[in-house]
C-alpha cells in the first residue's frame, strides 16, 4: 500500500491544490489530504469547512481521505503510518521554503520523504491567498477555484469596489 500526506493550509482549495491531488492519486494507493490546523494565520474558513470542501471536491476520488492535523507534521505521519509527503511546487521561487520545509522534516524524522510534484502550467501562478485578494477586489477567480469554492467565497467575502 502506497501512502502520501499531502500537508496544507487549503484556505480555501484551488484548483491547483486540485490537480496535484489529481496527479498524487495516479501514485499512491491512498492519499491524505491534511488540513493544517493553525489559527495564527486568522484564516477566511474553519478547518472544518475546509476539509468539507475539500471532500466535496474530491468525491470522485476514491484514494483521497481528508484529515486535520496540529503540532508536527512528522508526528501526524507517524500517526497515520505515512512516510511520503507530497507538495507541489509552483515555481522556482517556492522551491528555497519547500526545500527547508523537507529538510526539517528529514532532520526530524529520517524516514520522512517529501516528493515535489508540478502543477499543470495553467496554475502555476495560483494561489489561496492571491485567489482571496483577488475575489475580495471583484476580480473574476471563477477559472482558479473549483464552482463548490467559488460559492462559498461568495457567501463568505463581501467584495470590495475599486473608485
Ligand atoms: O499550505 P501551506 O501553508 O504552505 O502548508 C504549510 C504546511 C502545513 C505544510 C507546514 O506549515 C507544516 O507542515 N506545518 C506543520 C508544523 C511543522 O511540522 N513544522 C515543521 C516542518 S517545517
Amino acid at each position: 500500500m502506497r501512502v502520501a500526506v499531502y500537508p496544507g493550509s487549503f484556505d480555501p482549495l484551488t484548483n491547483g491544490h486540485l490537480d496535484i491531488i489529481r496527479r498524487g492519486t495516479l501514485l499512491f494507493d491512498r492519499l491524505l489530504v491534511a488540513v493544517l490546523e493553525n489559527e495564527g494565520k486568522s484564516p477566511l474558513f474553519t478547518v472544518a469547512e475546509r476539509m468539507e470542501l475539500i471532500t466535496r471536491c474530491t468525491h470522485d476520488l476514491p484514494a483521497v481521505e481528508v484529515h486535520s492535523f496540529s503540532g508536527l507534521l512528522v508526528d501526524f505521519m507517524q500517526r497515520v503510518d505515512a512516510s511520503v509527503v507530497v507538495r507541489g511546487i509552483r515555481a522556482v521561487s517556492d522551491y528555497e521554503y519547500e526545500l527547508q520545509m523537507a529538510l526539517m522534516n528529514r532532520e526530524l524524522h529520517p524516514g520522512v520523504e517529501t516528493i515535489f510534484m508540478l502543477p499543470a502550467v495553467e496554475y502555476t501562478y495560483v494561489s489561496s491567498r492571491l485567489v482571496k485578494e483577488v475575489f475580495r477586489l471583484g476580480g473574476d477567480v471563477a477559472r482558479l477555484v473549483p464552482p463548490l469554492v467559488l460559492d462559498s467565497l461568495k457567501a463568505r467575502l463581501p467584495v470590495t469596489a475599486g473608485c
